[in-house]
């Protein structure tokens, strides 16, 4: 009896939503596809992998690929429906295919599926939805679109060193700082730009903004820039660092801060990134240097506290639900915190405690997110239902 009784376990499908092309079965990282699956086995949440290409939100089935930990192989099969999907797919240029675009439509539409994080951010797009925001506008240094040298001239006139950043850049790449060189130093070649190469940054002198802006131009292309105020960040041993901030969303479907990290600069860099010669440390140890063991917990306080204010204001302004975000926010020398941008495609974080937590906030905002679906389908199931009685008795009235 009892077993007639026991109805079918309700257990969380999580789809990771990924690319194929003819390099691999699909792209992204396979590390962290292996690790958010075990995580789901250990909650009961059933994870597997699928791919644009396969994606058919049709029927009842879906392919997709289930990791066998024992064999260390992937299997293709036949897998219920998701009840959530995550977006990872890797690059933009995949994200823009049309077909891809389709796919992403139409998880966007399903009635019962959720999904979260459905496109990459654009770093103008960032300061547009943040600067909306009183709230969130302290945060931003002053940022306008790349447009002219006259443009350049004016906004180098108030801040004497200015970033250049491609708005759907990642990793560095692209980047160059614009600085004013002191008549101290010359008088001729007043201004001086930076442009980060592999792992050091390549630096030349202009005497006049049309020749500097002649080799921006050059660097630009056809992509589209934004030029930005600097900060001065706070730094260590000679070397600035900046705080990597993984933002998700938890069980509750609320904001929560699953870690921070810090990255410091390499000694010829103009960014932070590990590729390009800087390094993983301990944003405590940073900033407890120069702004005292009291100072560095005030100051990763504020930089959490800003960091969800951020968060919620981006997803607000997005349209669309989003889970999880990385964040590159700066201390400037007097303890202000500054956002440079935030990434809907965080990428693995190495401290192993952030590592682990965002895993479990992964699954369990997927459960969260489940049980909203089935509670979203009740409500339409009910509404139909006081419709159709609705309906029946207003015929019944006739
Ligand atoms: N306005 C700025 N002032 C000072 N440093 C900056 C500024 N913008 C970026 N940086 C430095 O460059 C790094 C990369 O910038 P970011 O906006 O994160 O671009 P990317 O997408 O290439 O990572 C930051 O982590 C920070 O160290
Ligand atoms: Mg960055």
């Amino acid at each position: 009896m009892a077993l007639l009784l026991h109805e079918k376990p309700e257990r969380t499908t999580l789809a990771i939503l990924t690319y194929t092309d003819a390099k691999r079965i699909f792209r992204g990282n396979q590390e962290n596809f292996i690790d958010l699956i075990r995580t789901g086995e250990e909650r009961g949440v059933q994870v597997y992998v699928v791919t644009t290409a396969d994606f058919k939100l049709t029927g009842d089935k879906v392919t997709g690929y289930t990791y066998h930990f024992q064999s260390k192989r992937w299997k293709k099969e036949q897998l219920p429906l998701p009840d959530v999907i995550y977006n990872r797919i890797p690059y933009r240029k995949f994200e823009q295919l049309p077909d891809v675009q389709q796919t992403i439509q139409a998880c966007l539409r399903h009635g019962h599926i959720s999904f979260f994080n459905p496109s990459f951010f654009n770093k103008w797009t960032l300061f547009e939805w943040l600067n909306k925001s009183k709230e969130t506008q302290a945060f931003i240094p002053t940022t306008q679109k790349l447009t002219s040298g006259d443009e350049l001239e004016q906004l180098l006139q108030k801040h004497p060193n200015l970033y250049l950043k491609p708005v759907r850049g990642k990793a560095g790449k692209g980047i160059m700082k614009v600085s004013r060189v002191p008549a101290k130093v010359s008088k001729t070649r007043k201004y001086q730009l930076s442009v980060q190469e592999k792992t050091r940054s390549h630096i030349s002198r202009y005497a006049t903004i049309p020749q500097l802006w002649a080799q921006i131009r050059e660097m630009v292309g056809t992509k589209d820039y934004i030029m930005q105020q600097g900060i001065t960040l706070s730094n260590y041993k000679q070397r600035p660092f900046d705080l990597r901030v993984l933002v998700q969303k938890n069980s509750k479907g609320l904001w929560s801060i699953a870690g921070v990290g810090a990255r410091l600069a390499g000694k010829l860099s103009i960014t932070t990134h590990v590729p390009r010669g800087g390094s993983i440390d301990e944003p405590g140890k940073l900033l407890e240097a120069g702004f005292g063991a009291v100072g560095s917990k005030r100051i990763i306080a504020k930089a959490k506290k800003a960091a969800l204010v951020i968060a919620k204001q981006i997803e607000k302004a997005s349209g669309s639900t989003l889970g999880e975000m990385s964040m590159d926010l700066g201390v400037d020398t007097a303890g202000q915190i500054w956002f440079f941008e935030a990434n809907s495609k965080p990428m693995k974080f190495d401290e192993p405690q952030i590592r682990k937590k965002s895993l479990i906030n992964l699954i369990r905002y997927s459960i969260h997110l489940s049980r909203q679906g089935t509670k979203k389908e009740t409500q339409i199931a009910s509404t139909a239902m006081r419709r159709a009685v609705l309906q029946k008795s207003v015929q019944k009235a006739r």
